[in-house]
């Protein structure tokens, strides 16, 4: 019996939740495995309910649970709190240092049936592209400190550090390296060597590592390249390692390269293979409450919590094969549909694919 945490969250992320357990509920059936479900709130709605982003109940449940499945937090009713008190840096964040959750896999890969889907020329997309972004969670200017304000009229400041250590740039190479062994044995490690001395030390530990990986090829990249490059020719990236900020950019370009923000799933995972897994998208609130939003993202993200966490490889490459599938036949969701008016639903689109299972 795994234990999954399901931490619905803001926005959209009740709408696409309820799917991706509806497929997890047909996974249990198929597979004959057994997975218990306990919701708890985070985000916006649990500061409403219980004045905290994320209540110390919410904590001990994932303290207690095999996985986390989230969804997404934040939007416009909780932008005009204190900045530290706000949904994404008072949950979120919080949750990824406690558990150590330094490892971020984001998959964008486009589906041969969604390439009219893809913002590219066709002649550039071709046949579709199948990029791993391997991007760091727990440091970077995110996390460093200092942080803070000071000053005041003109002299008002405020800071944020860029920092890594040896460990830390260590760790993440090597889960490119190895994740780039499974594939087309390509790293390309985005950094901006040129300008930042965090970035001098994080191209030179990431030659280290790979001396440990002959048989995988290194590449490096500026980071405004790279976003030049992902537009320009997809096909030459392979795994894509980056740090937290960089990470996080070039993770939503790479989203919509594949058609859609509602396509990317994630994972982020500590040294145990404990993880939370997540859209790469937010909550969407210029689409949420409407029933429209695109399920797939987080249905594709309970599917690496089975890979990653259970070793559940069999049921994990099922519910891709069910999404795909289920694409393959058009049904899709209004931002990814090629005629708008035969999109589906959410909930529509769920059902598609809990039957394609
Ligand atoms: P967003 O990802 O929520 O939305 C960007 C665009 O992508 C919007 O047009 C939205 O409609 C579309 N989109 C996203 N997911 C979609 C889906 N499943 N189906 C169809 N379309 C989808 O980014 P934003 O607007 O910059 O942020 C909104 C809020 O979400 C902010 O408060 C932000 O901080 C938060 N956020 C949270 C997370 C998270 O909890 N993991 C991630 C990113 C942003
Ligand atoms: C993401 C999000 C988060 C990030 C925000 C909401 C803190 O954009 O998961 O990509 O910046 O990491
Ligand atoms: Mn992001």
């Amino acid at each position: 019996m795994k234990k999954i945490a399901v931490l619905a969250g803001d926005g959209i992320g009740p709408e696409v939740m309820a799917e991706a357990v509806k497929v997890l509920k047909a996974v249990q059936k198929k597979f004959a495995v057994e997975l218990s479900f306990t919701a708890a709130d985070v985000g916006g709605c649990a500061i409403d309910r219980h004045g905290e982003a994320l209540p110390a109940s919410t904590l001990a449940l994932c303290e207690g649970s095999d996985a986390i499945l989230f969804g997404s937090v934040g939007g416009p009713k909780w932008e005009d709190l204190p900045p530290a008190q706000q949904p994404e840096r008072a949950a979120l964040l919080p949750l990824r240092k406690h558990f150590d959750l330094f490892c971020n896999l984001r998959p964008a890969k486009v589906f041969k049936s969604l390439t009219a889907a893809c913002p590219l020329r066709s002649d550039i997309v071709g046949e579709g592209f199948d990029i791993l972004c391997v991007r760091e969670l727990t440091s970077d200017i995110y996390f460093g400190q200092p942080k803070g304000r000071d000053g005041t009229g003109l002299e008002e400041r405020a800071y944020d550090t860029m920092l890594y250590t040896r460990f830390e740039i260590q760790r993440i190479a090597r889960m490119a390296f190895e994740a780039a062994r499974l594939r087309r044995k390509i790293v390309t490690s985005v950094d901006k060597a040129n300008v930042l001395t965090t970035m001098v030390l994080w191209r030179e530990v990431v030659i280290e590592v790979a001396q440990e990986y002959p048989d995988v090829r290194l590449n490096h990249i500026y980071v405004d390249n790279a976003t030049m490059q992902l537009v320009r020719d997809p096909h030459q990236f392979d795994v894509l390692l980056c740090g937290n900020m960089f990470g996080d950019i070039i993770s939503d370009e790479a989203a919509m390269l594949t058609g859609s923000m509602g396509l990317l799933a994630s994972a982020s995972i500590n040294k145990d293979r404990f993880g939370l897994y997540e859209p790469a998208g937010g909550s969407a609130p210029d689409i949420a409450g409407q029933g429209i939003a695109n399920p797939i993202a987080q249905i594709l993200s309970a599917a690496m919590m089975l890979r990653y966490s259970f070793g559940w490889d069999e049921a994990a490459a099922a519910i891709d094969r069910a999404v795909e599938t289920t694409l393959e036949k058009g049904t899709c969701t209004a931002d990814i549909a090629v005629d708008p008016s035969r999109a589906v639903g959410t909930a529509a689109m769920g059902d598609a694919i809990v039957a394609a299972l």
